[in-house]
């Protein structure tokens, strides 16, 4: 069975929706351990009311030491890191461990409205200014950029000239619920083959 271990920063919800697909039988896998990067993130209630282990290691406490935590608690316990809204950036040693064993779920539609510092509701702010007509979210394996890495899978939503930043964001979200599952789960049916940057679906 898939071992993962399932970072976060923040609410969680996507980190419940890989719970719910478990507990309904959708996923085979098993969540190892949650890693939050900060103090009093709700996915961490998420995470222990379910019995699943978890790790708070607070950014501010171990700054460039973080990854190295992180690398030493994920190190041959789990097959593979899952970025749920996980917001910082790990460094080369862990994603070389962990190469083409991490991936990571974006709100847009990568290569747009992504990048450095590109995160949460800026992201739908930047789709809804620029009068985009599409929108969506993209899971990708995480390399040494920041969203460079090759995409995995995409889900797309349409994006209304009245729509709020935050009523795209809800919109996206759901699509998120939906499409990280379904890519874990194609990892844990080995069905993902990367070659370069393209990554085809068996
Ligand atoms: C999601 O929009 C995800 O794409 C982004 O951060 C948000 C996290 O939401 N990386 P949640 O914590 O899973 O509710």
């Amino acid at each position: 069975m898939l071992k993962i271990a399932v970072l976060i920063s923040g609410g969680g919800s996507n980190l419940q929706a890989i719970i719910d697909k478990i507990e309904s039988g959708y996923l085979n896998c098993s969540i190892e351990m949650v890693i939050s990067d900060r103090e009093g993130a709700y996915g961490i209630e998420r995470a222990r009311k379910k019995g699943i282990k978890t790790y708070v290691l607070d950014r501010k406490v171990y700054g460039a030491e973080l990854s190295k935590k992180i690398l030493s608690l994920t190190e041959e316990k789990v097959d593979l890191i899952v970025l749920a809204g996980f917001l910082s950036i790990l460094d080369k040693e862990l994603i070389c461990s962990f190469r083409n064993r991490i991936i990571n779920i974006h709100p847009s539609l990568i290569p747009s409205f992504c990048g450095p510092r590109m995160y949460g509701i800026k992201v739908h702010e930047k789709a809804v200014e620029y009068g985009v007509k599409y929108s969506g979210c993209t899971v990708h394996f995480v390399d040494e950029g920041t969203d460079t890495g090759a995409i995995i899978s995409q889900r797309i939503v349409e994006v209304y000239p009245e729509d709020t930043a935050e009523i795209l964001q809800k919109r996206v979200l759901e699509e998120e619920h939906k499409l990280l599952p379904e890519v874990i789960r194609l990892i844990a049916e080995k069905r993902i083959k990367v070659e370069g940057r393209k990554v085809f679906i068996l």
